[in-house]
């Protein structure tokens, strides 16, 4: 059955260069967005930047760039690293578009007619790094006297005029949908912070500022901002059209999951829900949370000058060895380190040794011993429907382990088919096969091209370059791509491509080579 399927990534901040972690989250919507249009699903893949707030109007300052000059700039770096990284976005909202700023007013005009927005005065911690607000309670005292949050930002004591949203009022309706959509927050760990969060009890939100102008202005208050979550928020529904219900894209609301950080999971959980309730507007089903990168051990940040650009890794690895190996590393969901000496290690064994060789194999044993052309599926032996078997259920155990995000469990899915392969290619020996039982030889090299052709259809959503030069090698069409054309055999005959590597194994320029 195909469906609709709306996945969307954070909006990045522009105050900053794009990172690996930006890079990660995206490449995870990116897998889930590829995955589902294989099914079939009509898909909207929604990807962008966050270009309001006092961080960036700051960050804009110090460049001596006027904001939006700034915001223009850095934006388009974002949206080049989500091209360099192959990410398939539909659409790239910018903050600052006008579609965006009337689309977040009319969310706001809808919770302020539910009277859940009312004018008062703001005082309390204000981190500008995290742009959150923080409770008394949460705050620490440094030994050096600096206050900082729970997530290490410094926080500043903020006095203003300022609008809230109800948001004590939610408490009970945010835990009954916790309770009624178990998985509305993933993975479990998180939802259960959440829940413990909000059972602590919610004090209602600041949602604007007067204390500087960079940010949508508050509908019939021009003194005032909207607070910069309330308009990011909005930008999975104002990308869509919103508020014009009959846009034609409005048909992807709600949407079915959204990709987003550990650190931001509370503002997609708890506030987003809420305004969407006050608004009157479905709810999306699913906000999963990703971990953070470390690198080499090491938090990233600018003084320790460890920040890594993903394009500089793709300059040196290829785009394919990345998205891997940020996918294959640690269950999607938990935190991971990024070194060196890991990704290589991944390339040249896993995809370099198991998938680069089994394809090389196979493939050049066809062009060799069967004149370049694929073999007719010949009678299977107890061993080749095993194998033939594993291939069929791949795509729908993956389905079923992509449905809950499990992105790292769907990719071993496909690794223990590989796994598989390589062993009855060893035990069969069609190389020895040529000169004591041709035929034979000819059925398990169709084995061998059919069980590949599932595991490169199946990987497409993580290593699409590669995967589609493995299926070129394999003369399958680009047109027998996806699930639906798994289920028809290619027909014996076609002449196939010179076989060429496709993952050389990276070696390390000898030691006094290296820059
Ligand atoms: N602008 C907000 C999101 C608004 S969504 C309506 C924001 N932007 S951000 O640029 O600071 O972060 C964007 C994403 O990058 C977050 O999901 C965050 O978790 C992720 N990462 C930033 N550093 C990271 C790592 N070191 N590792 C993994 N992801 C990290 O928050």
């Amino acid at each position: 059955m195909t469906g609709r399927f709306y996945v969307t990534t954070p909006i990045y901040y522009v105050n900053g260069a794009p990172h690996i972690g930006h890079a990660y989250t995206s490449i995870a919507a990116d897998i889930v967005a590829r995955f589902h249009r294989l099914c079939g699903d009509e898909v909207f893949f929604l990807t962008g930047t966050d270009e309001h707030g006092q961080k960036v109007e700051q960050a804009a300052q110090t460049a001596g760039e006027a904001p939006q000059a700034f915001t223009d700039r850095i934006s388009a770096d974002f949206r080049n690293m989500a091209d360099a990284m192959n990410v398939s976005y539909d659409d790239f909202i910018r903050t600052t578009e006008p579609r965006h700023i009337a689309g977040a007013q009319a969310v706001w005009e809808k919770v302020a007619a539910n009277g859940d927005i009312y004018l008062g005065a703001y005082e309390g911690w204000y981190a500008l790094r995290d742009e959150a607000f923080y409770n008394e309670d949460e705050i620490t005292t440094r030994p050096d006297g600096a206050k900082v949050a729970p997530t290490g930002a410094p926080v500043e004591w903020m006095r203003e005029p300022s609008y809230f949203f109800r948001l004590s009022a939610y408490e009970d309706r945010l835990l009954e949908l916790y309770e009624k959509h178990p998985d509305f927050i993933g993975p479990v760990g998180r939802r259960n912070e959440i829940v413990s969060f909000v059972k602590q009890g919610l004090r209602d939100l600041s949602v604007s500022r007067t204390s500087f102008k960079w940010g949508v202005p508050v509908p019939g208050d021009a003194d005032h901002v909207m607070y910069v979550w309330f308009d990011a928020l909005t930008n999975y529904l104002t990308a869509l059209g919103y508020p014009d219900v009959d846009a034609p894209r409005m048909k992807f609301w709600p949407a079915n999951l959204h990709i987003v950080g550990k650190d931001i999971a509370r503002f997609h959980t708890v506030y987003w829900p809420a305004f969407l309730m006050a608004a009157g507007i479905d709810l999306p089903d699913m906000v999963f949370s990703n971990g953070w990168w470390t690198v080499e051990g090491e938090k990233m940040s600018k003084s320790l000058g460890n920040v890594i650009d993903p394009r500089d890794l793709v300059k040196e690895f290829g785009v394919d060895p990345v998205r891997f190996f940020l996918m294959r590393e640690v269950p999607f969901g938990g935190d991971s380190d990024l070194s060196r000496r890991s990704l290589i290690n991944r390339l040249n064994v896993e995809l370099a040794n198991d998938l680069g060789n089994l394809g090389q194999r196979t493939l050049s044993l066809i062009a060799r011993n069967c004149g370049g052309i694929l073999p007719a599926q010949g009678k299977h032996t107890e061993a080749d429907a095993h194998l033939l078997g594993q291939a069929a259920v791949l795509p729908d155990v993956m389905k079923a382990q992509i449905a809950r995000v499990a992105l790292t469990d769907a990719l071993e899915e496909a690794w223990k088919l590989i796994r598989a392969c390589n062993a009855y290619i060893d035990h069969q020996a069609p190389w020895a096969l040529k000169k004591t039982d041709p035929e034979r030889m000819a059925d398990v090299l169709r084995v061998l091209a059919d069980a590949l052709r599932s595991i490169a259809t199946v990987l497409q959503p993580y290593i699409p370059e590669s995967m589609d030069k493995m299926l070129t090698q394999l003369g399958v069409e680009p047109d027998e791509r996806d699930f639906d054309a798994l289920e028809m055999p290619l027909p014996a005959g076609r002449e196939l491509p010179k076989p060429e590597g496709i993952f050389p194994r990276f070696v390390e320029p000898e030691a006094g080579e290296a820059k």
